[in-house]
């Protein structure tokens, strides 16, 4: 039998989770089983608030019975477990894969921990070869694409069948075509200098723990 290696990451994580914490909730296919393991363990007792980063994790947390709250009714979060596309051996992320990268970033800035979980093929030597999500406004998004373009890359409007994808928050998404980002923080400067871009997908000096699965069945946690 196969070994789960996005499980084995989010359920290691799920040990950092304490009683009375407030825990953000990420978002996609390794965050999932975070959630479903807190839920376990809220059914055996353990006593959390959560705010979820994106509709999906909400309504699986609602379901296991995880006590949700709204980000504006709490100060801040003590750790958010989180999933991501492409991490390097300094604690950069890509993420956004699954659209909530403007949450996603909200929450995990406004936790005191944020820990990643991912499988080995998640982490690279150089970010970019997962091209970046970068979301934007509707209302500019022609001069937006044509303003990521000259940053070097090649931007796609992700879709949704034949319409365009819509995040959670009504806008849309570009997936920046890079290959290799050379400095995450130069190219971060530059995305957050262009109007129509709300947020994106460069997570620099948030994560402060990666919890890799590794398909031997080891774990490997980079801090
Ligand atoms: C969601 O918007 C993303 O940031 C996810 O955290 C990221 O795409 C990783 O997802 P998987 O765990 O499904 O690979």
């Amino acid at each position: 039998m196969s070994i789960n290696v996005k499980q084995l990451a989010a359920e290691k994580a799920v040990e950092y989770v304490q009683d009375g914490m407030k825990v953000g909730l990420g978002t996609g296919s390794t965050a999932y089983w975070a959630i479903r393991k807190l839920g376990e363990r809220v059914s055996e007792g353990l006593k959390i608030t959560a705010v979820a980063t994106s509709q999906a994790s909400e309504d699986q947390a609602r379901e296991l019975g995880i006590p949700l709250v709204a980000f504006g009714d709490i100060d801040s979060l003590d750790l958010t477990i989180d999933g991501a596309d492409e991490l390097d051996s300094k604690l950069q992320l890509i993420k956004g894969g699954g659209g909530a990268l403007l949450r996603e970033k909200i929450v995990a800035s406004n936790s005191t921990r944020m820990i990643v979980v991912a499988d080995e093929s998640k982490s690279v030597a150089t970010l970019g070869k997962f091209p970046l999500p970068v979301e934007i406004v509707p209302f500019a998004r022609e001069w937006t694409v044509a303003e990521l373009a000259t940053l070097g890359c090649e931007p796609v409007l992700r879709k949704n069948g034949d319409e365009l994808y819509k995040t959670d928050n009504g806008n849309y998404i570009a997936d920046c075509h890079f290959v290799a980002i050379d400095s995450a923080s130069d190219l971060a400067l530059k995305l957050q200098g262009i109007p129509g871009v709300v947020e994106h997908g460069l997570f620099i000096g948030i994560a402060d723990l990666a919890i890799i699965g590794k398909n031997d069945g080891s774990i490997e946690i980079i801090e």
